[in-house]
């Protein structure tokens, strides 16, 4: 309702981080985005600048060692990053992802032991909820543990896990009870190095080609009991809410893509001339670009009203309707994400087909908004259970 209407304002800290991060994109991370596109490799050299700058998890609280960063400062980070490099912005945000449930959910032990590496730049995190046979359907996941003595032993596959094998610490969503279905499902921490845990060959895909998918093994991986996030069946509840955050992280990933290509796409019918004058002189490329500016700014306000409140939610306010206004701003963002890397391939014209101009490559990577955290069908499913 309208009660419940209530204007984000980005602060000058927030416009001050934007400014450091755009010009730390700009002079470490957008040189090697080409190339880490075309090899498929992993952007070393995007964390290694993240990291110095204190950039790679700011959302940390500063409790454990963190930036403490509000929501709208993280979506600031997420934004910048993407505008030059994608597969860069889910170092940032993926961290975020795998950690939220241990922030939200998570015991004191917890919270000390994992966000602290985490914080310091010696750890990231992944999210596993998705399984060969549970995407949509997350609650249908098979993966179980076993309560065993002192620990869980864990058995089963998740896939399409984002930054698998570079991170150190994963967010395992298993089942401990399969009468109770989503109400039997517990999260844990499980690491890296655990005894049993192995990673499957990186997926081939459209975009996002920096930032590495993989299955992940579980084969009889003990942990011990303190590694179980809350309590034993709430790890369902702890997913759910965790996306409620973060799913505008992702809508913050689509708005930088989406920026990128606006600003590459402007630049360009500036120069580009045909019929003796700048392409931009036509009335039929002016209303692209303003279409294009137009929707962009609709989803940023969305995405930014989203982020106030969520933080609003983490300060213990009310809930927001913010399982609402997570998805809507996702969803949003990413489907004009799309459009807009699509019509500055146009505007681009032959050259924007190809890799020799970096538009192509904003627009498959932002067809990956469209689908992960939940696809935008799912999110429309979220919408419709929670209008606000
Ligand atoms: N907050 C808190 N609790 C919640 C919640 C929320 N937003 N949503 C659900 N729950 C809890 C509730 O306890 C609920 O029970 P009640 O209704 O009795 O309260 C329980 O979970 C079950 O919820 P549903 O009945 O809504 O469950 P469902 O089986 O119908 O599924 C769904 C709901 C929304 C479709 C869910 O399965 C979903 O979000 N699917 C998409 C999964 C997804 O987003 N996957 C993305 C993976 S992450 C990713 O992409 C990784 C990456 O690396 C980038």
């Amino acid at each position: 309702g309208s009660a419940d209407f209530d204007l984000y304002r980005p602060s000058e800290e927030h416009d001050m981080l934007r400014e450091a991060v755009r010009a730390l994109s700009e002079a470490k991370i957008a040189p090697f985005a080409a190339a880490v596109d075309e090899e498929a490799r992993f952007p070393q050299e995007a964390l290694d600048a993240l990291v110095a700058a204190d950039l790679h998890a700011v959302h940390v609280p500063e409790e454990y060692g963190g930036a403490g960063a509000d929501a709208l400062a993280t979506v600031i980070v997420i934004e910048e990053v993407a505008r030059v490099c994608a597969s860069s912005s889910l170092i940032p945000a993926v961290n975020k992802l795998g950690s939220l449930p241990v922030v939200l959910s998570g015991g004191e032990d917890l919270k000390k032991k994992y966000l602290g590496p985490l914080a310091k730049g010696d750890a990231m995190f992944s999210y596993c909820l998705s399984e060969p046979d549970a995407g949509s359907d997350a609650g249908g996941m098979k993966t179980k543990a076993v309560r065993d003595g002192d620990g869980y032993v864990l058995n089963g596959v998740k896939r399409w896990i984002t930054n698998a094998g570079v991170s150190e610490y994963y967010t395992v969503m298993a089942v401990t009870d399969p009468d109770r279905r989503t109400k039997g499902i517990s999260a844990f921490v499980v690491e890296k190095g655990d005894e049993g845990v192995s990673f499957g060959a990186p997926e081939k895909k459209l975009g996002i080609k920096g930032s590495p998918t993989r299955e992940v093994y579980l084969d009889n991986v003990r942990v011990p009991a303190d590694r179980l996030i809350g309590d034993e069946g709430t790890g369902f509840a702890t997913a759910m809410k965790t996306l409620d955050h973060t799913r505008i992280t992702i809508a913050a990933q689509a708005l930088g893509i989406a920026q990128g290509a606006l600003d590459y796409a402007t630049g360009y019918v500036q120069e580009r001339k045909q019929f003796g004058k700048p392409i931009g002189d036509f009335q039929g490329v002016q209303f692209m670009l303003a279409d294009m500016a137009m929707k962009l700014e609709a989803a940023r306000q969305l995405t930014y009203s989203a982020a106030a409140r969520s933080q609003r939610v983490s300060d213990g306010g009310g809930k927001e309707h913010l399982t609402f206004f997570g998805a809507a701003a996702k969803c949003f963002a990413s489907d004009v994400a799309m459009e807009i890397t699509t019509d500055a391939v146009q505007l681009l014209g032959g050259y924007g087909y190809t890799r020799d101009y970096p538009v192509e490559r904003m627009m498959r990577d932002a067809k990956i908004t469209q689908i992960y955290e939940g696809t935008n069908q799912i999110q429309r499913i979220v919408m419709a259970r929670n209008l606000p």
